[in-house]
């Protein structure tokens, strides 16, 4: 097994079926160093530094109908909700002035979103804020939108790649959906000069060792800006609500050798993970992750904005969850600072 670790360390690659042995075998020893090599690496990179993204849930409606997720367009009992511009740009201001450089407006796949109204929106947060970061996360669009938005002056796009295993994409999606123009997305994004995100939920029902070591292939290829992993969580109101959460340990497990695999990867402790553990974004950020992502959404929608239960911060205020997170991280012997967190090139 520390065969597997050291060559993964030198050569931030593994055979599919080596990466797949990592996580079948691992123990409490293995977990350990990979944990500590992840740091390590996350520290020459990135020192003590953690990356702030003001998180904007700019709509509750959806056209589609993944099967995991609370605001999936078969759920009646979502409450829905959209925020008009001028309300985003307030949320934006807001942010600003809590020392946030990146806003990351995310979304369900609302058609009230045109590539108009949303183009105007990023050209207005770069306009009066030239010195932030936007990352858009609305889900598949065309190549054109893609580039119209981009020449709008958007800087990223979160665009997780869910499963890099088809036959288990179709099984979290409605036949609809493919998993082919997931990918290809990924692609038309990168080729547009965007810094691009994927990722996946860790215990996703149907989930195996084997589905997950060709998540890891895929990081390793695709090697993106960005990359989102939390526990998959059930949401009452779907089809999954009876499948379990995903494990805490494995995650982290998962953010090291992520961590390992790619060094300069920009990889948050999810909001997901500090829902199944009081500490787990703390957890998450001392197994490799270095970017957390505090909720910048008006308080009064952030209930409706459900994609699982049980979600923290639906009743803080913004700055609430800033000097939470400060604390939190500070506790950890982390600072959290005012910058737009661009990934870091290692040569
Ligand atoms: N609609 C866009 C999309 O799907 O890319 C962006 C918003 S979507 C809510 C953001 C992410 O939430 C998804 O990529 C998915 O991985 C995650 N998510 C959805 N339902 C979840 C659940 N039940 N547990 C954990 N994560 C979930
Ligand atoms: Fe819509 Fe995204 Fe939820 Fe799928 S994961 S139903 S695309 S909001
Ligand atoms: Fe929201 Fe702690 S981060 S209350």
């Amino acid at each position: 097994m520390n065969r597997l670790i050291e060559k993964l360390y030198l050569t931030h690659s593994l055979e599919l079926d080596e990466y797949e042995n990592l996580i079948a075998h691992r123990n409490e020893s293995t977990i350990k160093l990979l944990r500590e090599l992840a740091v390590k690496i996350r520290r020459e990179i990135y020192g003590n530094y953690i990356y702030i993204r003001g998180l904007i849930e700019i709509s509750s409606y959806c056209k589609n109908d993944c099967l995991y997720c609370g605001l999936r367009r078969s759920n009646f009992n979502c409450q829905r909700y959209r925020l008009q511009p001028d309300e985003i740009l307030s949320c934006v201001n807001d942010g600003y002035n809590l020392g946030f450089r990146t806003f990351v407006l995310q979304g369900g796949e609302d058609n009230f979103f045109t590539d108009e109204i949303f183009g105007g929106v990023v050209r207005e947060i770069k306009k009066l804020y030239p010195d932030c970061a936007v990352t858009l996360s609305i889900g598949e669009r065309s190549f054109e939108s893609y580039k119209y938005l981009r020449e709008c002056g958007a800087d990223r796009y979160l665009l997780r790649h869910e499963t890099a295993d088809k036959s288990h994409y179709e099984k979290l999606h409605p036949s609809e959906m493919s998993f082919d123009n997931r990918i290809e997305c990924l692609k038309n994004l990168r080729s547009l000069g965007y810094a691009v995100g994927c990722g996946f939920m860790v215990g996703s029902p149907f989930q195996n060792y084997n589905n997950l070591a060709h998540d890891l292939k895929f990081i390793e290829e695709f090697k993106p800006d960005m990359c989102g992993i939390g526990p998959f969580i059930p949401h009452h109101d779907t089809p999954f609500k009876n499948y379990p959460a995903g494990n805490l340990e494995l995650t982290c497990f998962l953010l090291s050798v992520i961590r390992i695999i790619h060094p300069s990867v920009l990889l948050p402790a999810t909001t997901a993970l500090g829902t199944i553990a009081n500490n787990g974004r703390e957890l998450g950020i001392l197994s490799g992750a270095n970017v957390v992502m505090p909720n910048l959404s008006p308080v009064n929608v952030r209930k409706k904005y459900e994609l699982y239960d049980n979600k923290i911060c639906t009743g803080e205020e913004s700055a609430q969850c800033r000097n939470c997170l400060n604390n939190r991280m500070k506790m950890i012997g982390y600072e959290i600072i005012t910058d737009r967190g661009d990934m870091k090139k290692v040569i």
